[in-house]
């Protein structure tokens, strides 16, 4: 119900005769709501309460059920991060919201999957400053961690779009500027005309929780950690499934570990690392100041100067800088990174890749091309539209009566072993979702609770 309700939302709207059926989000509704349960799960005892109260203030402390909190939490949360996990997507498109449209995704001008990959490049990032997820994530931690104890509408606010974020940038796709993210690029799976945002978002997830074995319709055994964080949702059963075979979950100790058990994820480059990164920056400004005064000199006649030949061009030094130029550590810190999280996730849209390279050989593939060549603006549409130019209702027309689709003859299809069969075999859908649900859980632990609050707030 979930995924189908998330494909087809909103308005139509018509261009190049085709139908432009908008939505597909990041990550569908039920991948939002699958990482904020992973995070749920991992969040340490007293935190939960905490965000709970955020979310639905008590209104009146001191009459207070006293079983509430301390007794209920044990059998029962006294409340889940799942039911909000989709709510910056409803409202993204409402009065006053309509400027958080870009906090979710980021793309760099030269990114250009599957070849050539950029974060950002020479040229930087689309859009304006500070107005996209990677910085959405800082600032909205920051405004969590301001608002707490104080301002509860605020706080709740933080947070809902926090949860959010962190989920948005874990999708490989949410990175690129590429075809809006791949709501561009149409392609099919099993047959059905869509476009490769929403196989991401949508179809790739609700396959896996076709597969997940039956074993885990049950509860896990041993895990009521898990178990308490469930609430009869469609996709509990693929949350056992990660849990279990992929944190070790309800494993006894004979079982071996989960696939998970090495991964780092919540590690940030050292603060070390990143004065390496800035000083290499700096310097790389200076060697332009001077390769310019030195070119100015030569070109007044005054001589390059006794080792001017071992001073890079200008050309040379230009190109370095612009690719150092960008300060997007700005938005990392010791505990909290998206810049740097984000990277590597980015890097799957040439290393996996998640773009397949076939899609730019598919004529009629690329929603852009396709509209310069009828001289249609669609292509200037914003990445943030997410339309999904499925042309469904032209689609359909390719399943015959019985329902039965048949390939487009035009399209890549993706529903293939060399696609998605390679996806579900390296659980890289698996993988992302926990990672973000991990980091999320990371980042709540270390503002509410731990001794990492003070440490994550000095560097905030
Ligand atoms: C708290 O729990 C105990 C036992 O479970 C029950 O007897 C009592 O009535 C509860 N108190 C309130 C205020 O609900
Ligand atoms: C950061 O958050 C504050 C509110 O806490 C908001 O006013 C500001 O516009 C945000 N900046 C960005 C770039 O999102
Ligand atoms: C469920 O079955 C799968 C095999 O189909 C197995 O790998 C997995 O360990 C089982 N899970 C549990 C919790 O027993
Ligand atoms: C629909 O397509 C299926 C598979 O291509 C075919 O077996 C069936 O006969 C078709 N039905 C009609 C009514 O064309």
């Amino acid at each position: 119900m979930l995924i189908a309700s998330s494909l087809y939302p909103c308005v139509a709207v018509a261009c190049l005769g085709l139908a432009y059926l908008p939505s597909a989000y990041a990550w569908g509704a039920a991948g939002h709501e699958i990482i904020a349960t992973i995070a749920q799960i991992h969040l340490e005892p007293d935190v939960l309460p905490v965000l709970c109260d955020i979310l639905d203030p008590p209104s009146n402390p001191s009459s207070q059920d006293p079983n509430d909190s301390a007794h209920l939490s044990a059998s029962r949360p006294p409340c889940h991060l799942a039911p909000i996990a989709a709510w910056a997507d409803k409202v993204r498109r409402t009065p006053g919201y309509g400027n958080t449209a870009p906090l979710h995704y980021v793309g760099a001008l030269d990114d250009s999957p599957s070849s050539s990959c950029v974060f950002p490049g020479s040229r930087g990032w689309a859009g304006r400053r500070d107005n996209n997820v990677l910085a959405a994530v800082t600032n909205k931690t920051r405004a969590l961690f301001g608002a707490l104890g104080s301002d509860a509408e605020e706080a709740a606010e933080a947070l809902k779009f926090l949860v959010h974020f962190v989920g948005d940038m874990h999708m490989p796709l949410h990175l690129t500027g590429k075809e809006r993210g791949g709501n561009g690029a149409r392609v099919t799976f099993d047959g059905r005309v869509t476009n490769l945002h929403t196989v991401w978002d949508s179809l790739l997830i609700a396959h896996a929780l076709r597969i997940v074995p039956s074993n885990y319709t049950l509860p896990l055994e041993d895990a009521a950690g898990v178990e308490v964080h469930l609430r009869g949702a469609i996709y509990d059963p693929y949350v056992r499934r990660i849990m279990h075979e992929g944190f070790g979950a309800g494993v006894g100790p004979s079982e071996g570990a989960g696939r998970f058990e090495d991964d780092r994820w919540l590690s940030c480059p050292t603060e070390e690392e990143r004065a390496a990164a800035r000083r290499a920056k700096r310097s790389a400004v200076w060697d332009v100041i001077v390769s310019m005064l030195r070119f100015i000199r030569g070109w007044l006649g005054l001589g390059y100067g006794d080792n001017a030949g071992t001073m890079p061009s200008l050309g040379q030094v230009l190109e370095r800088w612009w690719h150092t130029t960008g300060d997007e550590e700005r938005w990392d810190s010791d505990g909290l990174c998206p810049y740097a999280w984000a990277r590597e996730i980015h890097e799957l849209n040439c290393a996996f890749p998640v773009w397949p390279p076939e899609l730019d050989e598919h004529p009629s593939a690329l929603l852009s091309e396709l509209a310069e060549e009828h001289g249609c603006s669609c292509s200037d549409e914003a990445h943030d539209e997410h339309h999904l130019n499925t042309a469904a209702e032209h689609d359909d027309m390719h399943a015959n009566s019985s329902g039965t689709p048949r390939p487009h003859p035009d399209l890549l299809e993706l529903d293939t072993p060399r696609y998605a069969g390679r996806i579900r075999k390296r659980w890289l859908v698996e993988r992302l979702l926990a990672m973000a649900g991990i980091r999320l859980a990371g980042i709540l632990n270390a503002l509410v609770a731990g001794d990492e609050s003070a440490h994550l707030s000095t560097s905030l």
